[in-house]
């Protein structure tokens, strides 16, 4: 019985903490550039030698580029290209969306996420779980953020007719990115088109369409 409580709390604090990344047992761990230790995050470099720059990212105020078939443009601001994100927990983006164009549906496996708008008129939405898949969604002027739950799938798209701009907040210093379509039509190798046309119940040649395009 005791026991049996106990591995409850036990579970419980792990689903609690299992929302962020694991809390660091020193001020910082900067990632070490090129390290080949492999660990759960990234080898720390010396913290003796340790600069204000490895903490700093330039140039988020230079809009994407956004001439692509979706329109959209995300900068990251992950660990990858800030080293001393390394095991804080947090990462950002800027997204630049032009007229029409959307952030395609996709997911963060690792990542709670909050936008902010700062330019323009967003539609942002996510889908919940099985079995409801139910949409949430809602159309954000500048000034207003939205949060997008940890791993679910979701999308912005900029439905005014000038140039969005948002700046989003992630729980994870490696949020990872699987965009729905991208994974599901365009893994290396391909996914059989039997296993898509049976799951998304069209003709296999409807399959090969949409596999060509990724
Ligand atoms: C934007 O991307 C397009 C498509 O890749 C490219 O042709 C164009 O030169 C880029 N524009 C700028 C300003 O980099």
């Amino acid at each position: 019985m005791a026991l049996s409580v106990v591995l409850i709390c036990f579970l419980g604090l792990t689903f609690a903490f299992a929302a962020a990344d694991p809390s660091s047992l020193q001020d910082f761990c900067v990632a070490q550039a090129g390290s080949s230790v492999l660990v759960n995050g990234l080898a720390c470099k010396d913290p003796k030698t340790v600069q204000a720059n490895d903490f700093s990212f330039g140039g988020l105020h230079l809009p994407g580029n956004t001439s692509n078939p979706v329109g959209s443009k995300v900068t990251p601001v992950t660990v990858t290209q800030l080293l001393g994100l390394n095991t804080l927990g947090i990462s950002m983006a800027r997204i630049d969306i032009a007229p029409w164009g959307i952030n395609p549906l996709h997911t963060h496996p690792r990542a709670t996420e909050i936008l902010t708008v700062f330019e323009g008129t967003l539609e942002v939405g996510f889908i919940t779980s099985n079995p409801d898949n139910r949409l949430i969604s809602k159309i954000l002027q500048k000034g207003d953020a939205f949060v997008f739950p940890q791993g679910l799938v979701h999308f912005q798209r900029n439905t005014g007719n000038r140039n969005a701009v948002a700046i989003a907040a992630l729980g994870s210093q490696n949020p990872g990115v699987i965009t729905v379509a991208n994974a599901v039509f365009g893994s290396t190798p391909d996914t059989s088109a039997d296993i898509l046309a049976k799951a998304f119940q069209v003709d296999k040649s409807v399959v090969g369409q949409i596999q060509s395009k990724f």
